[in-house]
């Protein structure tokens, strides 16, 4: 497969910088956008981007440069919202997507020290919801079920499992296979879950991974790993 040009929304960020990092190093080319896509933080997140080992390029864009350049991914790495009209003035900025694979990563998240996923009446997910704001999308989610520092180095602490659950539509498979090829880029075993629905329950894991990360001590780098004879791919 070819270098994918992949945009970042919420790229100065530290997921959204950690995942560009390795799709980078892995000679993508990447776009991170950001509101202010000229400041301190923008700047510093492209310099992190492009360093040791990086082959893509990449650079800092506003949400019209980004619309305007050919979007092969978009990962959603900004805060999680929790219904389509939050959504939508930070996606349709960048245009319908029609056919563009966007992959989900955040976490609608309660305040501090909650940190709960915020359930929404229909048990939407905030994939769910993004998918319905772009509807010519094709949504996966990804990427929200591990800390930050795992995701920046999945290696991390001698963790020999680097499994990376993902739910999303099985078909156009072309589209699942990029969804692969990104989680493995990253250095995860990509494990598919079953179709967008599912998105709410990695929500939910998402969840138990930060109350044990964070309320009960586990710290941030330990991972979920599938055991037997499974082919979940
Ligand atoms: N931290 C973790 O360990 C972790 C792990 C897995 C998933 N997640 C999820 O990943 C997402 C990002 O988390 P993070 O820790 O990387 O947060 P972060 O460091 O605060 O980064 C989020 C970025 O989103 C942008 N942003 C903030 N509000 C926005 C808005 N209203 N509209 C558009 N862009 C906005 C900001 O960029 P600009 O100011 O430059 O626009 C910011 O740099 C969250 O949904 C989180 O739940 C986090």
């Amino acid at each position: 497969m070819a270098p994918l040009n992949i945009v970042v929304l919420g790229g100065s960020g530290n997921v959204g910088s950690k995942l560009a990092h390795r799709l980078a190093v892995a000679g993508h080319n990447l776009i991170l956008t950001s509101r202010n896509p000229t400041d301190d933080k923008a700047k510093a997140a492209v310099e992190f981007v492009a360093s040791e080992g990086a082959s893509g390029t990449v650079k800092s864009a506003s949400f019209e440069e980004a619309k305007a350049a050919k979007i092969d991914v978009l990962i959603v790495a900004t805060p999680g919202m929790t219904s389509p009209t939050e959504w939508s003035p930070v996606l349709t900025p960048l245009g319908e997507l029609e056919g563009v694979v966007v992959i989900d990563a955040s976490n609608p998240l309660t305040s501090w020290p909650n940190l709960d996923i915020a359930v929404n009446q229909n048990h939407a997910s905030a994939s769910d919801h993004i998918q319905s704001v772009l509807r010519k999308a094709i949504v996966y989610k990804a990427f929200n079920t591990l800390g930050a520092e795992i995701l920046g180095d999945p290696k991390i602490g001698g963790l020999s499992k680097t499994d990376m659950l993902f739910a999303g539509p099985a078909e156009p498979e072309s589209a699942k296979a990029t969804v692969t090829k990104v989680i493995s880029d990253v250095g995860f075993r990509p494990v598919y879950v079953g179709p967008l629905r599912y998105a709410r329950n990695l929500e939910s894991l998402a969840e138990l991974w930060i109350h044990l990360a964070v309320k009960f001590g586990a710290g941030g780098t330990w991972s979920w790993a599938i055991e037997g004879p499974y082919d979940l791919k």
